[in-house]
């Protein structure tokens, strides 16, 4: 690899509203190498507070580039510097904060090693954030504001305590690796890191040629490497993922951290509909942060344009104005002062990927997550009329047994629905779903024999006039209310841990957790499911949907490695079991009003 230049940093104080600085070098402490970076900052001598970001998507690919959906993010927000999932320059600077974008190590104008979302690269990520606390035009006071990978990085830099850090806003960002990106229940999901990597990872790895020719930002500063350096240069998240499976292997085990290390002032926004990547960690990591000052703000719409919107953004503001600046408009910095908790109740059909129509949805201040007033609910599943009630059934009267195929995919789902009847009432279901369900799995005749079984669950509203209730999804597609997996090979809980909860089984997935699945025998299993809201109004109804692969409003996030999921470990019929001994049942957290 050529020698990376030292010195290529420009100042250019005169073309825009801003100081546009490109091209600062961050020299790593751990293991060496630089990171580069690019400064906007108001004119004006006095030292400013900093937000940061470091990430994989080039400082310097524009936005509009990046993805031409650009045309839809609030004009606000747009200026020459704008980029995907980032605050933007022109907007942040005007209101008294310089931004520092940050490559990563191995992409875009950073040399290194390209290793998403390890240890080492949230190292440098450190780094860079003690480097702008230092600078001369800086207060010393650090925030980190972004979407997605720039939110889902925050947690693990500030489990560190980085000198300078003084409040971060993950905004729809995982928290846990593991559980919430790359194996859900234990199962792959391969399909969205593919796209990823593959679309706006790889392609812009440093040394990557034709980056200026297809338009992706400048090419790399010391010129192209060749395809073996660049090989030798990552380490590719969609083959690890694949290879290895389980939380006690160093591939995942290097990328765990303590969230109860986190203790700066802290604003989770999580997505009711991010029901595939996201939602969970801003959950967990809002409940497991030790943070005096943290908030969970829950949101709807799609995943890039609401950390634009006018009212989003002054959330943001006064929040980093708090902490940052002492200028704490709202009370964010007084105990007590703010509710912890802010929700947005999903109630009625407003469509999907439709701002102005989510906008109707109510939102209510809790003090609490999850709701102290929550009633834990049963809904038992009957197999005789495939229905869901609250009264325990008669187990004898129960037919046996129902059954579906395995492997089931989204072109050819194989499932089974419950459904409740209609709601007599209007009822708010706020909080986390856990369904206990007795399961085994059957051979075909004459065929290999299966040693294992996918469990794929999906809650759905129905509303009072029979039509289910879309909602908008990451990517403004329509999504159901929430979904959960379970691998049952990794079905072991443990009750030990800080972390389980009655409504939250908490399991280790490391190599020894793997237990037995034959044919024939019955397994009781809890299977989480993602946390959700909905206000179910009088007339509608709740179905449960018990899979055995994707189905309707998977999206791109689908779970469809044929090495992950191959017929000869899954292959067979897949049955629920029902009657004496055999408990199947669904716990729904219901919210009764607050009485006040
Ligand atoms: C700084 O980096 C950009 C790409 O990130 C490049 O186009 C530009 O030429 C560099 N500046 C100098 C002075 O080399
Ligand atoms: C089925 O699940 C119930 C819990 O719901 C459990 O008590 C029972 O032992 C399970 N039955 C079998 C045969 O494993």
């Amino acid at each position: 690899m050529p020698n990376p230049v030292q010195d290529l940093h420009t100042v250019d104080e005169s073309t825009f509203p801003y100081v546009f600085e490109q091209n600062a070098t961050v020299q790593i402490r751990n293991g060496g190498g630089l990171v580069r970076c690019n400064v906007y900052r108001p004119k004006t001598a006095d030292p400013v507070p900093v937000l940061v970001t470091y990430g994989p998507y080039g400082k310097d690919l524009h936005y509009k580039d990046f993805i031409p959906k650009f045309a839809e993010v609030n004009p606000a927000h747009k200026s020459d510097h704008s980029a995907w999932e980032t605050p933007d320059p022109g907007f942040w600077t005007s209101h008294g904060y310089a931004v520092v974008r940050a490559d990563e190590r191995g992409l875009g104008q950073s040399p290194g090693l390209l290793d998403t979302m390890s240890r080492g690269t949230s190292d440098a990520f450190f780094d860079v954030i003690e480097w702008a606390a230092e600078q001369p035009w800086s207060s010393g006071k650090v925030g980190l504001l972004g979407i997605s990978y720039y939110a889902g990085s925050q947690w693990r830099v500030a489990a560190r305590k980085p000198k300078g850090l003084c409040a971060i806003i993950p905004w729809e960002g995982m928290s846990d690796y593991y559980r919430d990106r790359c194996r859900h229940g234990g199962i792959l999901s391969n399909n969205f890191i593919r796209f990823w990597w593959n679309r706006q990872v790889i392609t812009n790895q440093y040394g990557r040629p034709g980056r200026k020719a297809s338009n992706w930002g400048p090419d790399t500063i010391e010129g192209d490497l060749s395809e073996e350096e660049l090989r030798a240069n990552r380490r590719d998240q969609t083959e690890d993922n694949q290879a290895y499976r389980y939380r006690d292997e160093p591939y995942y085990a290097s990328r765990e951290y303590d969230m109860s290390d986190i203790e700066v002032p802290l604003l989770s926004v999580g997505n009711w509909g991010g029901i595939l990547l996201h939602l969970r960690g801003n959950v967990e990591g809002y409940i497991h942060a030790s943070s005096k000052f943290k908030y969970l703000r829950m949101i709807t719409g799609r995943h890039d344009l609401p950390f634009y919107y006018d009212e989003e953004v002054e959330v943001q503001r006064s929040f980093l104005d708090a902490f940052l600046k002492g200028d704490d408009r709202v009370g964010w910095s007084q105990p007590g002062k703010v509710s912890p908790v802010s929700l947005v109740l999903r109630k009625g059909n407003v469509g999907f990927d439709n701002a102005k129509a989510e906008a109707a949805y109510e939102r209510r201040e809790e003090s609490e997550w999850p709701i102290a007033r929550t009633q834990y609910t049963k809904l038992f599943l009957n197999s005789n009329d495939l229905s869901l009630s609250t009264s325990a059934l008669d187990a004898q009267a129960l037919k046996r047994k129902l059954s579906y195929r395995a492997l089931g995919t989204m072109e050819k789902p194989e499932l089974l629905q419950f459904s409740t009847p209609p709601f007599e009432t209007e009822t708010e279901i706020t909080g986390h779903v856990v369904a206990r369900l007795n399961v085994s799995v059957t051979a075909d005749p004459g065929e290999l024999t299966p040693s294992d079984i996918d469990l794929f669950v999906t809650l759905r509203y129905i509303g009072p006039d029979g039509k289910e209730v879309f909602y908008t999804g990451t990517a403004g597609d329509p999504v159901p209310l929430t979904k959960g997996w379970l691998r049952v090979s990794m079905r072991k809980v443990n009750t030990e841990h800080h972390k389980h909860r009655p409504w939250l089984p908490h399991r280790d997935y490391t190599s020894k957790d793997v237990l037995p699945v034959i044919p024939g025998e019955v397994y009781p299993v809890d299977i989480e499911i993602w946390p959700t809201n909905v206000v179910a109004e009088k007339g509608g109804r709740l179905v449960f949907e018990v899979s055995s692969g994707d189905t309707q409003g998977s999206g791109i996030f689908l779970h469809n490695d044929e090495k992950d999921r191959s017929p000869e470990v899954f292959k067979g019929v897949n049955n629920l079991h029902f009657g004496p001994k055999f408990d199947n049942y669904l716990t729904i957290p219901i919210i009764p009003p607050k009485t006040e």
